[in-house]
């Protein structure tokens, strides 16, 4: 079982940010990764659609022996991670926007979100703001379209920039010192997001975090990979595997993407 690969999906590509920060802790690790990218975006589907294809992905992790399952997408953590814990016993963990931490480091009291609607509009979100920003106000911007402009590689585009511009001013206008990015597709945008904010605000991705919370779920379970050989990554996609395969190339160290039916 230690062997066992730990499984990772998103809606899309963003999960490789996940994906990148798990393997940077747990290099000894067997992993699977699935992007769901011919369903993208989630973001604006209902919950029932969610969850519908968060099981979908969980099932395929699970008959690939995945001793547990990151669920590397915001959308689907914050409205299908209580059903599918109910339904599967292998354990499951959950992004969430780190809205704790900037809320207790902001001096403005003031903190921005950048996220889907699905995650925005979430009970989860809604309990996490009341809980943890008390006195804090939280501005909420839906991301629309950044996804899809994502998984279509164009991160470096005059419309991403137009976009990002369009949703980060008026955050700004409101004196915001941390802009939270809860998505897992948008620390793709972290280099264009800082010219446009500059050095008065943080950005804050959940991705390490993740990353430890998995660490300490394996180490509870006694499910830590002892041994360093014949370590294996694949990384599954059910559309065009080209936008994949760029991030991939980027890390050299020759992981390929592969095309599934699914
Ligand atoms: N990476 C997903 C997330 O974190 C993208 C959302 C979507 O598919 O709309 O929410």
């Amino acid at each position: 079982m230690k062997e066992n690969p730990i499984g990772i999906f998103d809606s899309g590509i963003g999960g490789i940010t996940i994906y990148d920060e798990i393997h940077k802790l747990l290099p000894n690790e067997n992993m699977i990764y699935l992007a769901d990218s011919k369903n993208a975006p989630y973001g604006g589907k209902s919950k029932e659609k969610i969850i519908e294809y968060s099981v979908k992905n969980t099932e395929f992790l699970l008959e690939n022996k995945c001793k547990i399952i990151v669920v590397a997408c915001n959308t689907a953590s914050t409205n299908a991670v209580k059903y599918l814990r109910s339904h599967y016993k292998v354990p499951i963990i959950r992004v969430q926007p780190a809205i704790k931490p900037a809320a207790l480091k902001s001096k403005t009291k003031t903190v921005g979100i950048l996220a889907t609607n699905g995650t925005l509009e979430s009970e989860l979100l809604h309990e996490t703001s009341q809980k943890f920003a008390q006195g804090v106000r939280v501005i909420k911007q839906i991301g629309e379209g950044l996804v899809a402009l994502i998984e279509s590689g164009k991160i470096q585009s005059k419309e991403m920039t137009n976009l990002l511009n369009t949703y980060i001013d008026p955050m700004l206008k409101e004196n915001i010192d941390f802009l939270v990015l809860g998505c897992t597709h948008y620390p793709f945008l972290i280099p264009q997001i800082k010219n446009i904010v500059g050095d008065k605000v943080t950005i804050i991705d959940s991705g390490e975090a993740i990353a430890r919370q998995t660490k300490v779920i394996l180490e509870k379970e006694n499910l830590i990979n002892k041994t360093d050989k014949n370590i294996t990554r694949d990384f599954y996609i059910n559309k065009s595997p080209d936008v994949l395969q760029i991030f991939l190339d980027s890390y050299q160290e020759n992981m390929k993407a592969i095309k599934l039916d699914f």
